[in-house]
């Protein structure tokens, strides 16, 4: 598989895109910096020297509306990954791998479709590993973390990219022969947002109640306080207590 490494770029996302037509599955754009790293909703990703910033190009052949199956698989991943290392790494819905309440990873997945059909998804990983908290911006230091920080000690990037590449294959792997019930069963053993009073903002509302579950397309189910259930593909979760 072919790797396009990077010392700069603006967003491994947008490069991964670019190319994504001509590329095999499985091609991984990666970069030391990202200048115009993008979070989801709209929002700026910090990528300073010492993160893992990288995308992966897929080609599962899946309806766009399972795209987001592929969120929770990288998720899966980096937090298994992550464990590995003895530490206690849990997923937030949608796509945030904390440790300690912290965020140490981000998910941004991009797909491109021809009707229903994905012609490819691009699967964004931002994983702060050798960054000291200095290095990550004062709105958000709070609720961040790095794996320097949280193991204190350096990291060897590449032998953890290396796990993490195996790890990723696996869960492909499965995810394309298994019914998705088994990874949403072990997605939910590591989710902590299951159970949680939650506060989910969209760009249209904000949803508060009980997270409840997930559906196999990734969706959070909520019951408001009106004992109505709702389901939310796509949004901003804060837990509320
Ligand atoms: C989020 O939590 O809002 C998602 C953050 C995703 C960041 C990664 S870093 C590699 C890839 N390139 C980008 O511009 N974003 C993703």
């Amino acid at each position: 598989k072919k790797i396009h490494y990077f010392e700069e770029v603006t967003s491994t996302n947008n490069i991964a895109k670019e190319i994504a037509a001509s590329e095999e599955e499985g091609t991984l754009v990666i970069a030391e910096v990202q200048k115009g790293g993008r979070g989801r909703m709209g929002r700026e990703w910090v990528s300073p020297h010492g993160g893992i910033w990288m995308s992966v190009i897929l080609k599962p052949g899946i309806p766009l509306r399972h795209a987001s199956r592929l969120t929770l698989i990288a998720g899966l991943a980096v937090a298994n990954v992550i464990r590995n290392m003895g530490l206690d790494a849990s997923i937030k819905w949608p796509n945030d791998v904390r440790i300690n309440g912290k965020k140490v990873c981000g998910i941004l997945t991009e797909a491109k479709a021809e009707v229903d059909r994905v012609d490819y998804v691009v699967v964004g990983i931002g994983i702060n590993v050798n960054m000291d908290l200095k290095d990550i911006p004062e709105s958000i230091r709070a609720g961040s973390t790095t794996l320097k920080v949280e193991l204190g000690r350096h990291i060897k990037r590449v032998s953890f990219l290396q796990d993490l590449l195996f790890e990723l294959e696996q869960q492909y792997i499965n995810f394309k022969i298994r019914p998705f019930s088994h990874i949403l069963n072990e997605w939910l053993a590591l989710s902590d947002t299951i159970g949680k009073e939650v506060k989910v903002t969209t760009p249209s509302r904000i949803i508060e109640g009980k997270a409840i579950g997930i559906t196999p397309d990734g969706a959070l189910v909520i019951k408001k306080a009106d004992d109505t259930k709702e389901e939310i593909i796509a949004g901003r979760c804060i837990y509320a207590r």
